[in-house]
């Protein structure tokens, strides 16, 4: 069963087909377009330019992904219908919803961040269940027990910023354009990250949540006290990726060793980050644990996951009537394995 996925919860505009077969190929074409450019000269997300942008381009790269696989058309539609910004998901859901339609073919509304959690699943080798789950995105910033398709515990997660948006608006303070993530992950690497010393937030304290507002706050008042030439902006983008790092790694570790699991995956566009990568690697060779990431295309926003995420919940005969809805907001806890 070939099942195409669309995403278009917030900037990246994609597509892809799945082939959802036991014996299946896994993901046959993948479509990503990167709103960037439409954004950057405002800083961040404009919401009402993003949906706009979905329109132009959603519907081209659907015809792109079909010739790549030499087909009219798909068994089934997969789409992400939230959390999201509203405008942006309802081209996805109206779109794809529209399509399964005409096609008379079954369509399936995929959790966002279940896509991210099952990314994983898509390399090989799979993490089994259970394992525990790293979520580190722009929006969110999780620690989820993953038990079983549809079985998502949180355990903990940001009380104010998520880390790839701390990241954003540390990188806008240091002068780095839109999105700020890899531009500060690049000048990080020529920078010192003993120079200024960066808090650990929430280290100090039981508990798995996370809290990275401060942080932000604490580059601006050392941004403010030096010179802010190349070498101090270097240096605080290290200072400041290395706490980071080294908060989530401690959560990561304190959530091993509370749940027992001795499986980690890493999910979400920060997941990208090369100096996460090898701190996580190190946490777990010395906790005993396996690690798991997903390449970095499956890690950013992409229309493999959703269509993965789709073709899981249609295996199992879930599948939307002809009316649909998005929502902006969506607890991951309330979808379950119907
Ligand atoms: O998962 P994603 O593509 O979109 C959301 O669902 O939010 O994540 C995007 C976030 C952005 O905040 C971006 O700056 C961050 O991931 N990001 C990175 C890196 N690559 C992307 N943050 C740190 N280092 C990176 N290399
Ligand atoms: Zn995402």
């Amino acid at each position: 069963m070939l099942v195409l996925g669309i995403e278009t919860s917030c900037d990246e505009t994609s597509v892809a087909i799945y082939e959802s077969e036991e014996d299946g190929q896994g993901v046959l074409a993948h479509e990503i377009y990167s709103q960037q450019a439409v954004h950057a000269p405002y800083g961040g997300v404009v919401p009402e330019l993003a949906s706009r942008d979905h329109i132009r381009k959603l519907t081209p790269m659907i015809r792109t992904v079909l010739q790549q696989v030499d087909r009219a058309r798909c068994d089934a539609v997969a789409y992400t219908a939230g959390p999201g910004l509203v405008g942006a998901l309802l081209v996805g859901a109206a779109v794809g919803r529209s399509l399964a339609w005409a096609w008379q073919v079954p369509a399936v509304a995929v959790h966002h961040l279940e896509g991210h959690l099952l990314a994983p699943l898509l390399e090989s080798p799979a993490p089994a269940y259970p394992f525990l789950a790293l979520l580190v995105s722009g929006g969110h910033t999780l620690l989820v027990r993953v038990g079983g398709f549809g079985d998502y515990h949180i355990l903990g997660q940001s009380l104010d910023d998520a880390a790839g948006e701390a990241f954003d608006k540390t990188a806008k303070l240091l002068g780095l354009s839109y999105p700020g993530g890899p531009a500060l992950e690049a000048l990080a690497r020529r920078g010192d990250a003993r120079r200024f010393d960066f808090p650990r937030p929430m280290t100090d304290r039981p508990g798995l949540d996370f809290s990275f507002s401060g942080l932000k706050t604490h580059v601006l008042h050392t941004l403010q006290r030096s010179a802010g030439d190349d070498r101090d902006r270097a240096d605080i983008a290290a200072g400041f990726q290395q706490a980071v790092v080294d908060t989530l790694c401690i959560k990561c570790r304190r959530a091993l060793r509370q749940t027992g699991l001795r499986r980690l995956v890493v999910a979400g566009g920060v997941g990208a980050n090369r100096a996460l990568r090898t701190a996580l690697q190190r946490l777990a060779a010395a906790e005993g644990a396996e690690l798991f990431f997903p390449r970095p295309e499956y890690c950013t926003d992409n229309a493999a996951m959703i269509a993965h995420a789709g073709a899981l919940r249609l295996a199992r005969g879930e599948t939307e009537p002809p009316a649909f809805g998005v929502r902006a907001r969506w607890p991951l806890e309330a979808i379950s394995a119907r």
